[in-house]
Parts: structure tokens; sequence; C-alpha cells
């Protein structure tokens, strides 16, 4: 079992970023997990592109990034450019995602589609084979440190289910809420990567959190 971990650098401290960075290089964090959010898909604003030039400098993970914008259409391409090891954007956001996965696809950058909580998880169906991941939301996209919506158990399961049946290697990464809690469970239920923002950060000492939540 396939047992990812991606702190998100949402929730660390932009004061201390290359402190923050150093110290998920030298965990066992598998990805840095990279949130961008515009203030119109969510309603939250992070960080864009000026941030992704130290994230790349200081991180010697690959940065996997989450777009929570409007029009991704027009902007994977520089988040490719700029670094990231996979970028993923919201299905509900766009029309077609397809010519999007395809820009993803020619810069040679992992594609990963993902949905928000309300979005019924059987239109990530026909994309499965397209795609190398698919993100689940357990709480509602824009901001860290909400409660994991206990509903995502089952998603994960007939994801999984849809995967195998297929024999396909796209991943599931769930992203919300997740901590050394409910860690096994997720992963034990068919999660491949797991998105953890305050979980880690918050802890006071986040390399052992990052342990516990694999281990
Ligand atoms: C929420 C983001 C998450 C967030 C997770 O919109 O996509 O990646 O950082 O934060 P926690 O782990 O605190 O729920
Ligand atoms: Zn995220």
């Amino acid at each position: 079992m396939t047992k990812i971990l991606a702190p998100s650098v949402l929730s660390a401290d932009f004061g201390h970023l290359e402190r923050d960075l150093e110290m998920i290089n030298r965990s066992e964090a598998d990805w840095l997990h990279v949130d961008v959010m515009d203030g119109v898909f969510v309603p939250n604003i992070s960080f864009g592109f000026p941030l992704m030039e130290p994230m790349r400098q200081y991180c010697t993970k690959p940065l996997d990034v989450h777009l929570m914008i409007v029009h991704p259409e027009k902007y994977v391409e520089r988040f490719c450019d700029a670094g990231a090891w996979s970028v993923g954007f919201h299905l509900e956001a766009v029309e077609d995602p397809l010519p999007i996965l395809d820009l993803i696809k020619a810069k040679g950058v992992r594609t990963c589609l993902t949905i928000n909580p309300d979005i019924d998880v059987q239109r990530l169906v026909p994309y499965l084979d397209k795609v190398d991941m698919v993100l689940l939301m357990s709480v509602f996209a824009g901001f860290g440190g909400q409660k994991f919506i206990p509903e995502t158990m089952d998603k994960i399961r007939f994801i999984r289910t849809e995967i195998d049946r297929r024999g396909l290697n796209t991943l599931i990464e769930i992203d919300g809420g997740v901590n050394s809690q409910n860690a096994h469970d997720l992963y034990a239920a068919g999660a491949d990567a797991l998105v953890a923002g305050s979980a880690v950060f918050g802890s006071s000492d986040p390399e052992a959190t990052i342990r516990e939540m694999k281990a």
C-alpha cells in the first residue's frame, strides 16, 4: 500500500518559510502540497507564482500544486514552468477538463482532477484513466483547519473500487481535516496520498507527527 504524505504549505509560517521547508526536507514527508486560491473559486486568497520560486529553491520534495481557481486553463502551464511536479484543478471549475489536462501533460507534469465535497464522486469516473491522480476534498476548499467530513470515507472506497476494477494506477489523494487520528483509516480505505496542513504545522513536533501519520 502506498502511503504518501503531503504537508500543506498553506499552514506554514511564511515569515520563516525556509526554516519550515527545511523541516519538510528532513522529515518523512513525500510531497509538499501547494494550495493556490484566487478569491473567486474559493472565498480566500493564498498566494501565487512569486512563492513558487522560493518553494522550488528551498524544498527538495516534489511540489503538488492544488489550484482552487477559476479558468485554470490560463495558468496551468505557468505552474508547470514554475516547477510543479503535479498540477491539479477542480472539475467543477471548468466545462471540459480534457484540453486542460493535455496542457499539463504536454509539459511532462502529472495531472490531478479534484472535486469539492458537494460534487458527485461519480463525475470523476470518466476521467480515471486520463489522470495520474484524483483528489477528493474532505472539507470545502478554501481554508485550512476545518473538520474532516466523514462521508469522504465511502467516496474513497467507491473510487478505489473503480480504479482497481479497471486495473489503473491512478492515485487517490485526500485533502482537508487529515490528522494522526484519521490517517490510518484513510489509507486503509484506499487513499494513496494524504494532505495535512494544520495537523503538521500546528504540531509541537511536526516531524514526529508526519512519522505517526505514515505509520
Ligand atoms: C483547503 C486546502 C487544504 C488545506 C488543508 O482548501 O486545499 O490543502 O491546506 O488544511 P488542513 O489539513 O488544516 O485541513
Ligand atoms: Zn489542498
